[in-house]
């Protein structure tokens, strides 16, 4: 089921407050024009001229992921938006840890998961996209659309339908427990890979060598010819 607000606050949190007061099917998306509040990660709020871009959020109910595999749903929705963004910009769509879709030096586009756990598993979780699509002016330099890669204009619901596709593409072999491969899959179009980079977490800054995440969505960083693994909260990219 699809449905189209032309306007709302967030499409994540429209939906959040939905799953609190009636029963959604799974793969129930909402998609809108405009958000008066879209948020983004870490508090940050998501910004996108009205009618420009794609903003939809997708309820998914993946009952067979504990908590600390919520990470699985970053991957399979990034890995979902590069299938779908590749054949109109780039080979050079990449995904940034964790899960920031970029063309180049550029973001083209975000994704939120929100996630509700019931039972030591993730009961229910609603999955965020925002695509930069036909916007040409961002007030950030670090941002680029489509339309700003391509020079070309594209339409919303073919790309949405294009993405859904893939995500449950993704998600049918996230529910056969091939992680091994998701993660093959992510490493393979993850950003930076292989490449030594200043880092800072909560003793400083470091350099270290990317080389990869590890079964727990972990960034593993080569430093010293140690192999360290940090979580989202623990390490920054200094760049
Ligand atoms: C990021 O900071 O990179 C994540 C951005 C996620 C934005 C999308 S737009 C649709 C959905 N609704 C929201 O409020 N946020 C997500």
């Amino acid at each position: 089921m699809l449905e189209f607000l032309p306007e709302c606050h967030s499409t994540n949190e429209e939906l959040l407050l939905r799953i609190r007061l009636e029963t959604l099917n799974e793969g129930y998306v909402l998609h809108t024009g405009h958000q008066i509040a879209g948020k983004g990660q870490r508090g940050n709020a998501w910004l996108s001229e009205p009618g420009k871009n794609l903003l939809f959020s997708i309820y998914l109910t993946p009952k067979v992921l504990l908590p600390k595999q919520a990470y699985l749903l970053n991957i399979i929705s990034g890995l979902a938006v590069v299938d779908a963004l590749a054949p109109r910009v780039s080979d050079k769509v990449e995904l940034k840890w964790p899960n920031d879709v970029y063309v180049g030096d550029k973001k083209i586009s975000g994704i939120l998961v929100e996630t509700m756990i019931e039972g030591g598993v993730i009961a229910d979780a609603v999955v965020g996209i925002g695509v930069n699509v036909n916007q040409s002016h961002f007030p950030l330099a670090t941002a680029t659309s489509i339309l700003m890669e391509s020079g070309v204009t594209c339409e919303l619901e073919e790309l949405l339908e294009q993405i859904i596709q893939q995500l449950e593409k993704y998600y049918l072999k996230l529910k056969s427990g091939d992680t091994r491969g998701l993660l093959g899959a992510y490493y393979k179009l993850m950003r930076w890979r292989g490449e030594i980079h200043s880092f800072r977490d909560k003793e400083g800054t470091f350099d270290g060598e990317i080389i990869g995440i590890d079964d727990t969505g972990r960034l593993t960083v080569k430093t010293n010819n140690i192999v360290r693994r940090f979580d989202v909260k623990e390490i920054a990219f200094l760049y």
